[in-house]
């Protein structure tokens, strides 16, 4: 395959959002077990605004394009791919790259989607769902009836795990930070939220438990959250550490681990679809089945093209947005 231009958001140095440009991207040959695909719409997630910081845990050559996934078009496939061919519909994980005209990522982590499937929606699914899906059943050994609490519950991966945590048949209590975003995370079957802003989530979680405090906590946000998390955990329970959007890595006690009898559990989804691709593409086999029988409403508050990523990142950072934002390409 011979190698091409494409049009993409570029980051040349380390920085924040207004740092990207607008530019032609190389786009290497393609590998013998990658695809080609060109991108109708990409997934905007808090990873890639520590990407382009130099923050995250890959720290990819300059220049590239940051964007971690994306929904379009099957444009090419290298030699050994037998399962896709150009014109599928799909969506995909790209480590980065989403944020162009075409982006090449390996065969295995390309999904085929639904014929009424729209791209926008599809573009941002695949990483908070399949976090949530991994971090709720494989580790957190989610079981019906039990309480799970999700902070940052109105976030990408957040407004996932209420809406998976309610099908699965969990009582879901939702942390969120400010008054308006606890109608959505209702709307996405919360039980009760609790705004961490003035509200004390250790307090608030014993009293709407009984005192008996939550089986399973989904904490994306870190900081406080996860302190307190630690104080209103139930016997047995599950603490899953998902990230760390308030910006501070908490330290654990580990006597409250003791006392609590409860587990602090790691998750990590892009290193577990590596390592288990099989287990992983049966998680999306089950998370698609849901979403054609109209179970997961994936929710995008807000869509930019591609020319304004530098915008859609700094709404995300604001903390105005819901669920996903999504860059369309033209
Ligand atoms: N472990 C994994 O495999 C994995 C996979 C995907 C994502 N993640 C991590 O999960 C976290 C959330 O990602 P996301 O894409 O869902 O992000 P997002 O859509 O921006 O959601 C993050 C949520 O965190 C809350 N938050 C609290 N303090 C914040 C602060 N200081 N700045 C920004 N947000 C703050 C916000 O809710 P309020 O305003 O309501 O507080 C926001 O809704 C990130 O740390 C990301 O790296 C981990």
């Amino acid at each position: 395959m011979s190698a091409t231009s494409v049009k993409a958001m570029v980051c040349n140095a380390w920085g924040g959002p207004d740092s990207l440009v607008l530019a032609d991207l190389p786009l290497p040959a393609l590998g013998p077990k990658d695809v080609r695909i060109k991108v109708h719409a990409a997934g905007l997630n808090f990873p890639d605004t520590l990407m382009i910081a130099g923050k995250y845990q890959v720290k990819p050559a300059f220049p590239f394009a940051p964007g971690m996934e994306c929904a379009g078009v099957i444009d090419a496939v290298g030699d050994k791919v037998t399962e896709l061919a150009p014109g599928d519909r799909v969506m995909a994980t790209t480590g980065n790259g989403a944020f162009g005209e075409m982006v090449n990522c390996p065969a295995a982590s390309v999904y085929k989607i639904p014929d009424a499937m729209p791209y926008e929606i599809a573009a941002g699914f695949p990483i908070t769902y399949g976090t949530t899906w991994h971090a709720l059943v494989d580790r957190g050994r989610m079981k019906k009836g039990e309480v799970l609490l999700v902070h940052g519950a109105a976030g990408g991966v957040g407004l996932n795990a209420v809406e998976l945590g309610h099908e699965l048949g969990a009582t879901v209590i939702g942390t969120v930070g400010s008054d308006e975003k606890a109608a959505i995370v209702k709307q996405y079957g919360a039980a009760h939220v609790i705004n961490y802003s003035k509200e004390s989530i250790k307090d608030r979680v014993k009293e709407l438990t009984g005192g008996n405090g939550a089986d399973v906590i989904y904490d994306a946000v870190g900081g406080d959250a996860f302190d307190q998390s630690l104080r209103c955990i139930a016997w047995d329970g599950r603490l899953l550490v998902v990230g760390f959007a308030s910006g501070r890595i908490p330290e654990a006690p580990a006597n409250l681990a003791l006392i609590k009898g409860c587990s602090i559990v790691g998750v990590f989804w892009g290193a577990f679809a590596a390592r288990d691709p099989q287990k992983n593409r049966a998680n999306f086999a089950a998370l698609l089945a849901l979403y054609e029988q109209g179970k997961l409403k994936p929710h995008v508050s807000a869509t930019f093209p591609l020319g304004q990523v530098p915008q859609a990142m700094q709404a995300l950072l604001s903390r105005k947005t819901t669920g996903k934002v999504v860059i369309t390409v033209p």
